[in-house]
């Protein structure tokens, strides 16, 4: 539902600031920092097709095995500074770092918060003008204030995230947050340099008519996801027609288009894959509260739950379905019945 009266990032989480007394309003400056790095990014992703200093690769190869590019790197580095500088974050763990960042200065040693980030997604789409994004995932330290962080402060499952969200850079630049209180969106308004409040308490239909998965692979497919897009193909009992396929390769554009219309998600695993691809702590469990929190599913596709998997890398990876409630259940059923057999 649209707002009556344009209200900012800023002054939307100052208002919810009463939810959380236990955070003093930290939690809502450090969604206002966060939403500064966006629209620094956003300003660079937008410049990428003109500044030939940020399009195309560095010479480095990220703890993923992937090549970096330079607006990875920038997104990162923009990231973490303006996380650092909040005073209010203690550590970050980022798909673009070996090992977490343990913030040590004095501003921020105490942090009550730590952060795991995908600063860009989607990026091998940036130098063909395709949506990336930015997700986040926000969690209370565990280990006591005046003791150095360790990987285990990130290790949680993710039904202890305290916020959670994504920004998209896409047609229009969107942020997407929860803090378990529903799942909000705002819209970036280039006029006046905000984030204006669009999306009031997103809710994603029960059923939709999008799946989204990257089909090339599908000889490699288990067996019970090869069933599933086989039904999408054959049946919408509704329409009697094809589900229809949809599939950007930026997770966070296919997540938010779906959200908005209903579908679903599906990054399994594959034979070569055998873990998946997407990493659980910076793009699955964000993704996957944001999802529960609009009245959808997230799972892995063996019947559990993603926020209640307990990690134990900050790298990890793990398959991924997610998306509206009904097709989540229809494709677990045939996870169910045919597993990761082959025909
Ligand atoms: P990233 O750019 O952060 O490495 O993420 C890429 C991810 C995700 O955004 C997307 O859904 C998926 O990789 C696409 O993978 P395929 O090219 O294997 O489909
Ligand atoms: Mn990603
Ligand atoms: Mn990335």
């Amino acid at each position: 539902m649209a707002a009556s009266r344009i209200l900012t990032l800023n002054e939307v989480i100052i208002q919810k600031q009463s939810a959380f007394p236990y955070a003093k309003g930290e939690l809502s400056r450090l969604l206002s920092h966060i939403g500064l790095a966006a629209k620094i990014v956003n300003n660079m992703v937008n410049k990428a097709g003109l500044e030939a200093s940020i399009i195309g690769e560095t010479n480095n190869i990220n703890v993923q095995g992937e090549s970096q590019q330079k607006l990875d790197v920038f997104a990162d580095e923009t990231f973490t500074k303006a996380l650092q500088a909040s005073g209010i974050v203690c550590g970050v763990a980022s798909e673009e770092k070996d090992e977490i960042i343990v913030f040590d200065d004095d501003l921020s040693r105490d942090g009550n918060y730590v952060i795991c980030i995908d600063p860009l997604d989607g990026s091998s789409n940036i130098d063909v003008n395709v949506s990336v994004g930015t997700i986040f995932s926000i969690y209370r330290r565990i280990t006591p204030h005046g003791q150095r962080i360790s990987k285990k402060d990130f290790l949680q499952p993710g039904i202890k995230q305290v916020a959670a969200g994504y920004i998209i850079y896409g047609s229009s630049t969107m942020l997407v947050y929860t803090t378990g209180l529903g799942t909000t969106g705002f819209t970036y308004e280039p006029s006046i340099g905000e984030f204006c409040l669009s999306h009031y308490f997103m809710v994603t239909p029960k059923s939709g008519k999008i799946y989204s998965i990257n089909e090339g692979n599908y000889i490699k497919f288990p067996l019970g996801v090869k069933k599933y897009i086989k039904y999408c193909q054959e049946n919408d009992p509704e329409t009697n027609r094809p589900y229809t396929s949809r599939y950007i390769g930026s997770l966070v554009a296919d997540f938010h288009r779906n959200l908005l219309k209903g579908g679903i998600y599906i990054y399994p695993k594959t034979a070569s894959s055998p873990n998946g691809k997407l990493r659980l702590l910076y793009e699955c469990n964000p993704i996957a509260f944001l999802a529960e929190q609009a009245g959808g599913l997230a799972t892995d596709g063996y019947g559990n739950r993603i926020l209640e998997i307990v990690p134990t890398d900050i790298h990890q990876r793990t398959s991924f379905f997610v998306g509206s409630k009904n097709m989540v259940e229809k494709a677990e059923e045939f996870m169910k019945e045919y597993g990761d057999g082959y025909e």
